[in-house]
């Protein structure tokens, strides 16, 4: 069976947003010395600040050391320029998700760090072979697709592009799994599998809003309470963000050449175009307030 990667090494996360935040808590939480990019220097500090207080709330639970949990803080470090993560086994990539920016930044990686590094994306949708395609060393990228808020979330898709290599999919299989996940290995085609499976759930819930069968709470009550849903449709596009998810779908409609399917929403595209984000952003199809707590909008 192929090891995870040694405890103490270094994990860098480049981009600090929802993702990269929950992604390097839970790689200090597990002993790796993680360091976290980001091209706005604020949402490195944010990150940092949040995965500190996150780290409190579970000591206050009863569900942390508090000994643990200062170790854990000391092996997270922001860091101001993409060179110092030169020292990385791995870096995992949770930036925009956009496939020429992607390859950008992966190829500037391959500058930097070493021979043994393993490139990982989080990416939702995008083909993990796309991404690789232009790197000197194709088969050392993989996909490692955690979901949201990763700290609760068990389930990562390991996702292999055409050029991945076995051993490194494998590595990368082991070392979730030391992290507490469940992971499960997929090969890269369009939206995986979640995200592939999940696309009617939102599309029709969009449908619906837009022909006013209901309002939005009252359609997420129903998936919930009557569904056995543990968040409604809107509720959860909230929380992944609208523009993450109405990227997802262009990038799932696209890779099946336009099947009606998968047809993007007019209605979550004007919502993006209004920054009306979700949580992120303080208002999606719910208000959300200091504490998240969400009301009507
Ligand atoms: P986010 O918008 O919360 O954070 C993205 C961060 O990346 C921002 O802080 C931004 O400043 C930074 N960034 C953008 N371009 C950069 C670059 N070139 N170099 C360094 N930093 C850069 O986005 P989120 O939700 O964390 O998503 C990140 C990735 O994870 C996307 O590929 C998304 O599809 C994927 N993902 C998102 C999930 C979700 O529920 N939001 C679930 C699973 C995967």
């Amino acid at each position: 069976m192929t090891n995870a990667l040694e405890k103490g090494s270094i994990v860098a996360v480049i981009g600090s947003g929802a993702m990269g935040a929950g992604i390097a808590q839970v790689a200090a939480a597990s002993g790796y010395q993680v360091r976290l990019f980001d091209t706005r220097a604020e949402a490195v500090d944010k990150a940092i600040a949040d995965i500190g207080k996150m780290y409190g709330k579970l000591v206050d639970k009863g569900r942390m050391d508090a000994v643990d949990a200062d170790a854990a803080r000391a092996r997270l470090a922001g860091v101001a320029s993409l060179k110092d993560v030169a020292g990385a086994a791995i870096v995992i990539e949770a930036i925009v998700e956009n496939l020429d920016v992607k390859r950008a930044l992966f190829a500037d990686l391959e500058g930097i760090v070493g021979d043994g590094c393993i490139l990982a994306t989080n990416t939702s949708s995008i083909s993990v072979t796309a991404i690789a395609a232009k790197l000197r060393r194709p088969e050392r990228l993989v996909g490692m697709h955690f979901f949201n808020p990763v700290p609760l979330m068990a389930l990562v898709e390991v996702i292999s592009g055409l050029a991945t290599a076995p051993a490194v999919a494998d590595t990368v299989f082991a070392t979730a799994a030391a992290w507490g996940k469940n992971p499960v290995h997929a090969k890269s085609t369009p939206g995986f599998i979640v995200n592939r499976v999940a696309r009617p759930f939102y599309a029709e819930a969009l449908r619906l809003l837009s022909e006013r069968a209901a309002d939005a709470a009252t359609l997420d009550a129903v998936m919930r309470e009557a569904g056995g849903f543990r968040m409604g449709p809107f509720e959860l596009m909230d929380l992944i963000g609208h523009d993450v998810n109405f990227s997802v779908t262009q990038s799932v409609f696209n890779a099946y050449f336009g099947d009606p399917r998968f047809t993007p929403s007019v209605l979550q595209q004007e919502m993006v175009n209004a920054g009306f984000l979700g949580r992120k952003s303080g208002r999606g199809f719910y208000r959300y307030g200091d504490d998240a707590a969400k009301a009507a909008v």
